[in-house]
């Protein structure tokens, strides 16, 4: 009957965010998912079945030996029937016997014997939250392959402030969909980023580079992945952490950069290049450290050679049907001069932004400018994780 859609399990239990699964199983159901709910008997004091019931159109499991039910071994056919079991709320009671295989009630019951995809959103009050024995149970359960959802820090309920209110629901609603394969504009979709800055040897102790920070190219990784691409980083020496299910391919030099990234590109559907790569570099690396007093001339005049230019090297390659994005950091004509790249490099779109006004280069925002052969749209200051949803909204559109 339900053979089409994909169900979720929904387990609640009995922390005051119950209510929100109400919203959780509206965000479930407008994507298209069938939603089953088990709740324990806390959870029931919070939250009535009869409101699970309504929402669901399905009947709500509480008890272990409840009447209702047609299936006498009900643990066992929630467990099959679910694609997937979300605890949201998981307080730290249902979280520790989860962790330890404790099965008490339907819901923890249900868990064990259940093989789907687990995904727990804590909530809890933040000392209960940070308590050494909830994180060891919650890491536990990302041992066993479960995808912890974590709490949001902010104000809680009991009126502490910190960490562990229930992640925001539609996070929770998109991440479950993600995890459930029916997400992710950008589902099968291979991205590939250049990010960071380059650095080009003197010698073996000293080197020219820039102050990119890596912050937007790898903002731009974490994005694609979160709306379900695969994506690569080809990246230059960063302290940003890497996003995780995010493939880093390190490199130091723009070379290294460029044969990495055409190894990579032709089989990408996106290109975004985000590196901010040096343009030139000093003629051939000294083998040994420049020395003062013996080493002068070649100290106070450092010769320069060319680097190629991969974003117009790729852009100039590129087949039919691939994205290629670049971008233009300008202090001036910032609108001319990105559309002059855009023909140059071959790209189908320059984000160009105005640097020299304490923006870009190492900050956590930015105003940019979309730049496209058909016009360019501008995107006022915001921080860079939502500038890079802003920016694959457009790459997307550019695909066609
Ligand atoms: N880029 C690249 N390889 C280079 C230089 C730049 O791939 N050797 C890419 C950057 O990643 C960025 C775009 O080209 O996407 C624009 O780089 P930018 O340094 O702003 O422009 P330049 O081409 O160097 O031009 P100019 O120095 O005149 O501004």
């Amino acid at each position: 009957m339900h053979s089409d859609k994909k169900t979720v399990l929904l387990g609640v239990t009995g922390g005051i965010a119950a209510y929100k699964s109400c919203e959780i199983v509206r965000g479930l159901q407008k994507a298209g998912v069938r939603v089953k709910v088990v709740m324990t008997e806390n959870a029931t004091k919070f939250v009535t079945p009869l409101t699970f019931r309504a929402l669901t159109h399905e009947e709500v499991a509480v008890g272990m030996f409840d009447d209702a039910p047609s299936d006498p071994i009900h643990h066992i056919s929630l467990a099959e029937e679910a694609d997937l079991f979300l605890i949201a709320p998981a307080t730290v009671n249902v979280i520790a016997k989860i962790a330890n295989g404790i099965c008490d009630d339907l819901l923890t019951t249900t868990a064990c014997a259940c093989t789907a995809p687990l995904v727990v959103c804590p909530a809890a009050n933040v000392h209960m939250y940070e308590s050494p024995a909830n994180q060891r149970n919650m890491g536990l359960l990302a041992l066993h392959g479960a995808k912890i959802i974590e709490a949001d820090a902010g104000y809680l309920a009991c009126g502490d402030i910190g960490k562990g209110r229930l992640a925001d629901v539609d996070e929770i609603v998109r991440q479950t969909l993600l995890e459930l394969g029916l997400t992710g504009d950008m589902r099968s979709t291979s991205v590939l980023i250049t990010a960071g800055p380059t650095i080009e040897p003197i010698d073996p102790v000293r080197y020219i580079t820039n102050f990119s920070s890596g912050k937007t190219g790898y903002a731009l990784a974490k994005a694609a992945h979160e709306r379900g691409a695969d994506v690569t980083i080809v990246s230059g020496p960063v302290a940003v952490e890497a996003p995780e299910g995010v493939h880093v391919i390190p490199v130091r030099t723009a070379r290294e950069m460029r044969d990495a990234v055409a190894e990579a590109f032709p089989a990408c559907d996106i290109g975004i290049f985000a590196a901010a790569v040096a343009d030139l570099r000093p003629k051939g690396e000294a083998d040994h450290k420049l020395k003062k007093g013996i080493d002068d001339a070649a100290l106070q005049t450092i010769e320069l050679a060319q680097n190629p230019d991969i974003l117009a090297e790729m852009g100039a390659h590129k087949q039919e049907g691939q994205v290629v994005v670049g971008f233009a950091a300008e202090t001036n004509d910032v609108i001319a001069n990105a559309r002059k790249k855009l023909l140059a490099k071959h790209a189908d779109m320059i984000i160009a932004n105005h640097v020299g006004r304490g923006l870009a280069f190492g900050t956590e925002g930015n105003e940019i400018w979309m730049v496209t052969p058909d016009g360019e749209e501008h995107v006022p200051y915001m921080l860079k994780p939502e500038l890079a949803h802003v920016i694959l909204d457009k790459t997307i559109e550019l695909m066609g």
